[in-house]
């Protein structure tokens, strides 16, 4: 279920925290989907940037977009960006099923973490491939639907066979895991 009341202090450190760094390294989502040089990127529910800023680093040539229903995490994106100096780096308030960029925009789409917050996955999916231009890629990582000490509990967690079905449903083929993470499922899709 989307927390629209998710700008607690003690969620944003958890977000921010370099501990998360030890099982969720971000790069390996790019290099694993082959994302160079001057393309278009776009981070769906990119909170406070754990995704979005490192991605914006690494392509500096890049246009990179984060998106957030939360106008405080778009706000909070923004201003990281802005010290940062990452001019590439754009930070967007969108409607739970509504990305505010033109159809065929976009190389990649990542949305990490937030398929187990989805009131309705279905519309969004669909959203995401308006987006990307034909051929490209999403790439949905979330937590492994195991009780394994760090994924939330069962009830609160997608299996990724949900998610597969979700994304031939919305018109993605080619899906693929990558067995990358110790606590995350990551698939991949063209559009
Ligand atoms: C657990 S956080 C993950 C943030 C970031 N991707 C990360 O890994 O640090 C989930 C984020 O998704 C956002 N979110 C939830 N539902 C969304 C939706 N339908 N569209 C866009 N963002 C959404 C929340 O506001 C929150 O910032």
């Amino acid at each position: 279920m989307a927390d629209l009341l998710g700008m607690d202090p003690a969620r944003i450190e958890r977000l921010r925290s370099p501990a998360r760094l030890e099982h969720f390294e971000p790069s390996l989502i790019w290099s694993a989907l082959g994302f160079t040089g001057d393309r278009v990127a776009v981070d769906v529910g990119s909170g406070v940037g754990f995704i979005t800023l490192p991605l914006a680093r690494a392509f500096p040539d890049a246009e990179i977009y984060g998106c957030d229903i939360l106008d405080g995490m778009v706000q909070l994106l923004h201003d990281a960006a802005t010290v940062e100096g990452l001019a590439n780096l754009t930070s967007l308030q969108m409607m739970p099923d509504q990305i505010p960029l033109s159809d065929d925009s976009a190389d990649l789409l990542i949305m990490a973490q937030v398929h187990h917050e989805l009131d309705a996955p279905a519309p969004l999916l669909l959203e995401c491939r308006r987006v990307l231009r034909p051929d490209g890629q999403i790439a949905i990582v979330d937590w492994k639907d195991e009780d394994n000490g760090v994924s939330p509990p069962a009830g609160r967690r997608v299996p990724p066979t949900v998610i597969r079905a979700q994304l031939k449903t919305a018109g993605f083929s080619q899906v693929e895991s990558h067995p990358l993470y110790r606590f995350h499922t990551f698939l991949s899709a063209r559009a």
